[in-house]
């Protein structure tokens, strides 16, 4: 089996807060993280399967990196996730933007010799979230 990475990035800013706690109770639960911050995301979407036996490719790369900027990046660069449609009533921690964007790609995205194995986020360089299709 062969796995092919996308990697993308973009910028955002949030604020993490639970709307149904005060503003104590968040404040010691989120710590820093409960003031509006921003972070430089990296997104890597995996595929794995088989190569095309005419092209020798397994996905089409430009294909999947307009996908990718079309459904996501677009949506989200540069942007207060807090803000947007995708995250209404979900607190946006890397937890929940990557399960986000799971379920964004597996409805958008396939390609006839390959499925979509795994979603990675890095929020920082030491943090990163990853999610897999079983
Ligand atoms: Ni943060």
């Amino acid at each position: 089996m062969l796995y092919i990475t996308r990697r993308e990035h973009f910028s955002a800013s949030h604020i993490l807060f639970n709307q149904n706690l005060d503003e104590k109770d968040n404040a010691e639960l989120f710590g820093k993280c409960n003031s509006l911050h921003g972070h430089n995301y990296f997104l890597e979407v995996t595929f794995c399967g088989e190569t095309d036996k005419k092209s020798g490719y397994m996905i089409d790369l430009k294909m999947l990196k307009k996908l990718i900027n079309d459904e996501i990046i677009s949506k989200v660069d540069h942007k207060n996730l807090n803000d947007i449609e995708m995250f209404r009533n979900v607190i946006p921690t890397t937890e929940n933007i990557v399960l986000k964007f799971m379920e964004i790609l597996n409805k958008k995205v396939t390609f006839p010799n390959a499925k979509l194995y795994s979603v990675k986020l890095y929020e920082t360089e030491k943090n990163f979230v990853e999610i897999r299709n079983d």
